[in-house]
Parts: structure tokens; sequence; C-alpha cells
């Protein structure tokens, strides 16, 4: 990790962003915007790389309204054979940078059979159906405790920011609970008929171990899904990674504006 963030201060002249935010598939675009300082994932010492389409694999420091802010323009999933200790090692050297806040943004299919393609959800609460837990192995006290509190990691008060900024843009949000798989082959009916019964409104396969991590070394944490596809049996079309990308581009203005609020107001 020191070598890590040394590195890093070296590359961003001793940047310190407040606001981290992990940008899903087809989200990055906010990160070119605004970009002072960027660096590929490939670079860093220590830092996995993404390998998924859509993920360019890149850490950009910018400056949105007054806020300094570091963003992962693209993730590292579980399912290209990571193990999630490894996934997660992102969100404690942006904990290590000194950001107070995390986003968490993500392309979900929908479960819920109220929500269409590119609506935004605002995460309540997860459900960790990957199999796997970022946290197994030996505990590091200077992040969090052994056995780490979730009753509350997608915080009232920080949800209700995010509803009030999506109500100043005009933008109907949708709350609901995110459940992740370990992917990377897409559900089948019959499991997403048996993950509405479990209390899941969107599926993807990525979040929950970052939020888990970020809660237990705690940070804020605000999580966005932004609405792809229905899951699949919800609609009678077969899915595609193709079509997650299009109907995030759909919802692509609608969530830069949205995230800008938040920052704005956080
Ligand atoms: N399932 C899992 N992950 C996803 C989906 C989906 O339907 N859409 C976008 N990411």
């Amino acid at each position: 990790m020191e070598n890590t963030i040394k590195f890093i201060n070296q590359q961003t002249d001793n940047f310190k962003p407040e606001i981290g935010i992990v940008l899903g598939s087809g989200l990055g675009e906010l990160a070119d915007e605004f970009c002072i300082y960027g660096i590929n994932y490939s670079d860093i010492p220590n830092f996995a790389r993404s390998t998924v389409h859509g993920h360019k694999g890149k850490l950009i420091f910018a400056e949105i309204n007054n806020k300094k802010v570091v963003m992962m323009q693209g993730r590292i999933h579980y399912y290209e054979g990571h193990p999630l200790n490894i996934v997660t090692y992102s969100i404690k050297v942006l904990k290590n940078l000194g950001i107070k806040t995390l986003i968490l943004t993500n392309a979900a299919g929908a479960v819920n059979p109220n929500f269409k393609p590119a609506d935004l959800m605002l995460i309540k609460d997860h459900i960790n159906f990957m199999g796997a837990n970022p946290l197994v192995g030996p505990n590091d006290e200077n992040y969090g405790v052994r056995f780490p509190d979730m009753s509350d990691i997608y915080k009232k008060e920080l949800r209700k920011l995010v509803k009030e900024c999506a109500k100043n843009l005009n933008i109907d949000l949708q709350e609901g609970v995110y459940l992740a798989t370990s992917g990377p082959s897409y559900e089948t009916p019959a499991e997403i008929k048996m993950f509405g019964l479990m209390g899941a409104d969107a599926v993807g396969m990525s979040t929950v171990p970052e939020a888990i991590v970020a809660n237990y070394c705690g940070l804020n944490t605000i999580g966005i899904s932004c609405i792809t596809n229905h899951a699949a049996g919800v609609s009678e079309t077969s899915l595609s990674h193709q079509e997650v990308i299009e109907s995030a581009n759909l919802a692509k203005s609608k969530f830069k504006g949205l995230i800008k609020e938040i920052i704005k107001n956080l």
C-alpha cells in the first residue's frame, strides 16, 4: 500500500481528494470531462487491471463544483478471476488518499418489473450473493474490526441528500435493493424469480464487495445503479453486454447531472 500511495502522490502533486467515485459500465465519461491528472491502473504499483469493454482502467483526479474528487474510470470484477481482496484493493487506496465519501455506480438489470432501462436506482441496501466476501483473510485493525456491522451501509441522511439532488434536477429516482452475483454469465429466469422473492430490485456483478470494504473502513457510501435492461425473464428478450452499454449511454447525461449535483451538495 505504501508504494501505491507514494506513486500516486508523486504523479498528482499530492492532490488530496475528499470524494471518491467508482464509475460503472458505460458511465466513465464524467472522468474525461474534468480530468486534471489521469493514471493508468497498469502503471500503479499493486493495482489490478480491468479487462472489460466499457471500462477504461484509469484513476482520474478532478475538481468538480469546487470539490476535489478521485474517480475510478472502470473497476475490477470478481469474474475477471481476481480474489475479492484484490478487487477491493482500490477502495483501500481511496481511503488512504483521504476520501471521506465514496459514490459507487454500476449498470444493473431490473428485477423489479416497475423499473425500465435508463432508470436510475438509489441503492438502499444490498444482498451479497457472490458466494465470497472481500474481508476473508487476516484482519488489519488499522482499517476496521474483524466482524464489522453492515446494518446501515447506505445511510439514510445520504440517501435523503441524493433524493433531494434528483428532485432539484427533475430526475425520477428509483430506490431499491441491489443484489450482486459473481457473474460473468447473466442470470436464468428462475434465478431472477428467486432474487425477486428474496427482496432484490436490481441485479449486477459488482459494487457489493466495494461497499462492504468501504463500510468496514468507515467511508460514507452512496450507491447508484443505472438500470440498463430488464433482468432475464422479466421481458422476453435475451441479454447482451452491448445492450447494457447502449442503455447506459441513454442514461449518461442524467447520470452525470445527478453525480455533479451530489458532489455540489456533499
Ligand atoms: N444481470 C447482471 N448484471 C448486469 C445486468 C443483468 O441483467 N445488467 C447489467 N449488469
